[in-house]
């Protein structure tokens, strides 16, 4: 089994995109996925914006205000009293959503999947737009449907001016680098912090593949928040051989060095870094849709049986850790478990195939602890059982 992908779709080797363009630099992809179909028409992208679970935006350019934005869930109503151009719908998270979406993810396997964040699907009606903008996030487009002018501008950053906005961030310059017109299967990989604006040429739908970093601010307060639940009360800052103070009103740099190597010490245990950090990143964003399920016992190898199989909960997030030549550390949405090494394949297998049937589980069945954590995962809902479709 071949667990990451060497080739970019379009061709590209993987290292060479992670040397030359990563995080650095735009590449346009032509023909990044030949004939590429949306698996989605703009009428179903609507109809989940009906929905109440599914997280949607319209933003129309000459609205109430300009660059109107409006939240979601959506009513039919809504639809019919939009104009004929300069409007966008955007859904956020369409891979959790929609099952041919999510197979798309798997081209994407080049990067750590844990990096990913979502597939965020919008739908332009000509010369619809969201604005000149810059992300902070790595993002790639897919155009889906119809074409999109993408220009492409300068680096930003925190004090790049914005128009006065309650909501957007929309760039108040743009200074175009590039343009490139993207037809379906086209595809844009865009660094995070550049300037980027698209403009629908005629009705289109674009996916943005996008990925997730979490800021310094994040990941000092979540790691420590983390480390105190293991800190008793009693561990406090000490002073022990303290100087007589010339001021004691002052507090000194001796003081202050104290509390820095007390913070290093602290943060410097790799191991609980290890943990919080798969627990963090595998967090669900809609942790309603993992529900906990009863297992009826011996209901997993009926189920293989007759020819069911196991997918990945689309909401769930699934990465791990080798902890120790003994152990490793498998990460299920939000949550961490301690396995024998010898699982290192199946946990593989669980955490990058999308469909497990009875034949790639092969004599993992037969295996009482293999048995038992993918009876845990199903039962936490982080797996589900399906029928083969193609059987
Ligand atoms: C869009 O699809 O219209 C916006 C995507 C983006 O610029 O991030
Ligand atoms: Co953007």
């Amino acid at each position: 089994m071949s667990l990451s992908v060497t080739t970019l779709p379009g061709g590209m080797s993987a290292e060479e995109f992670l040397r030359d363009y990563w995080q650095k630099k735009p590449l346009l992809i032509q023909q990044a996925f030949p004939e590429f179909e949306s698996p989605l028409s703009a009428d179903e992208l609507a109809g989940l914006s009906l929905e109440e679970e599914v997280e949607s935006r319209i933003v129309l350019e000459q609205g109430a205000t300009p660059w109107e934005l409006r939240h979601g869930p959506f009513t039919e109503d809504d639809y019919r009293t939009l104009p004929e151009r300069d409007w966008t719908l955007l859904v956020q998270a369409v891979d959790q959503f929609v099952p041919e979406v999510a197979e798309l993810l798997q081209a994407f396997r080049f990067l750590p999947s844990w990096r990913l964040d979502d597939v965020m699907i919008s739908y332009a009606a000509p010369g619809g737009s969201v604005g000149p903008h810059y992300d902070n996030y790595d993002v790639f487009l897919l155009q889906g449907h119809g074409h999109r002018r993408w220009k492409v501008g300068q680096p930003c950053g925190p004090d790049s001016p914005l128009l006065p906005h309650p909501d957007l961030r929309i760039l108040s310059d743009f200074e175009q680098q590039d343009e490139w017109v993207l037809a379906p299967g086209d595809m844009l990989y865009l660094p995070p912090g550049l300037a980027h604006y698209g403009i629908a040429e005629d009705a289109c739908m674009t996916y943005s593949i996008g990925f997730r970093a979490p800021s310094h601010g994040e990941i000092l307060t979540h790691f420590s928040d983390f480390l105190s639940q293991y800190l008793g009360d009693h561990q406090r800052y000490s002073d022990a051989g303290l100087s007589l103070p010339a001021d004691p009103a002052q507090i000194d740099d001796q003081t202050v060095e104290r509390l820095q190597r007390l913070i290093l010490e602290l943060v410097q245990d790799k191991e609980a870094l290890g943990t919080w950090f798969g627990r963090y990143m595998t967090e669900p964003r809609f942790p309603e849709m993992i529900t906990a399920q009863e297992l009826d016992e011996s209901l997993l190898n009926d189920a293989l049986d007759q020819g069911y199989g196991l997918v990945r909960n689309p909401s769930a997030r699934l990465a791990w850790r080798q902890e120790s030549n003994e152990y490793l550390m498998l990460f299920a949405s939000g949550e961490h478990c301690l396995l024998p090494t010898r699982l290192l394949p199946l946990v593989q297998l669980i955490c990058n195939q999308d469909y497990l049937d009875a034949d790639q589980l092969g004599s993992w069945r037969a295996d009482g602890e293999a048995v038992l954590l993918l009876e845990q995962l199903l039962g936490k809902g982080d797996l589900l059982l399906e029928e083969d479709e193609d059987e």
